[in-house]
């Protein structure tokens, strides 16, 4: 029997309400990041690939496509969007391909969802482990001013259940923000500071952050949260990150090895 996982009894609702919005700020981003850097074809992995959207629009665009979800709810919904793609449920720490990528993408707050920073400076090795020396690992996160200035708040929604109720709270104390859907579900994240995701990069060995595009609203995904426009630069923290020799740009801002 496959586990619960928190984004399984909002599979659809997720599809249907934000997957386009959340697609469409993944793309953004891989065109602006990794677009004219790959090989073509390139393979490319979704770490937390959701309802597989941005990876069945990768795939349109000729790259051979991965995806990694640890909800099989998710998974179905992504296996349909993007039959092409390879899919996997497994833990973002936990999953293995016997092959290497040309670039990871975990886009959308998914770094948020690690448990704690031994969880995430897992995340980052096994990430590493899966890159060609030459790769590249795209992903944003939200930070602790994002969630303590954007995230608490009510949100009606129309569902095939009717006007339902979604929930953001930010716990100060425990640094856990929680997003409930009525009874449905529960979802968690934590604020990440780029001082430890840098350290949880440099720990990971050869990950080492080569460009930062600091956001200009803080504000962590939420249906009502759309940017302005769909620039990957409007969104919370965007880092890309160049695994293994040799750095070709010097690291705008952020510690270097
Ligand atoms: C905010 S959604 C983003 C989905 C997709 N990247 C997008 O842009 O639409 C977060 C996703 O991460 C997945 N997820 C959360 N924790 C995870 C974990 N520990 N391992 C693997 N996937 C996880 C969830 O199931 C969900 O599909």
């Amino acid at each position: 029997m496959t586990p619960f996982a928190a984004y399984d009894p909002i599979a659809s609702l997720y599809d249907k309400c934000w997957g386009e919005e959340f697609a469409a700020f993944a793309q953004e981003a891989f065109r602006i990041h990794l677009a004219e850097i790959l090989p073509q074809p390139a393979s490319v992995l979704d770490l937390c690939c959701g309802t597989g959207l941005l990876i069945a629009h990768l795939g349109e665009l000729g790259h051979n496509v991965f995806g990694v979800d640890e909800s099989s709810g998710m998974l179905e919904i992504a296996g349909k969007n993007a039959p092409r793609a390879h899919l996997q449920q497994a833990d973002m720490a936990g999953f293995h391909w016997d092959t290497r990528f040309d670039a990871v993408v975990c886009l959308y707050n998914s770094v948020n969802h690690t448990r704690s920073p031994e969880h995430l400076q897992a995340v980052m090795a096994n990430v590493a482990a899966h890159l060609h020396p030459t790769g590249w690992f795209l992903f944003d996160y939200a930070t602790l001013e994002a969630f303590e200035s954007a995230w608490e708040t009510n949100e009606e929604i129309d569902t095939e259940r009717g006007m339902e109720t979604i929930r953001y709270l930010y716990q100060r104390s425990a640094r856990q923000a929680t997003c409930s859907i009525d009874h449905r579900t529960e979802i968690r994240q934590i604020p990440l500071e780029p001082e430890e995701v840098y350290r949880s990069l440099r720990l990971a060995g050869p990950l080492r952050p080569t460009r930062r595009r600091p956001h200009r609203e803080p504000r962590p995904c939420r249906a009502d949260a759309a940017p302005p426009s769909n620039s990957a630069g409007e969104r919370p923290q965007i880092s890309t990150t160049h695994a293994g020799p040799p750095r070709r740009d010097p690291p705008e801002d952020g510690p270097s090895r």
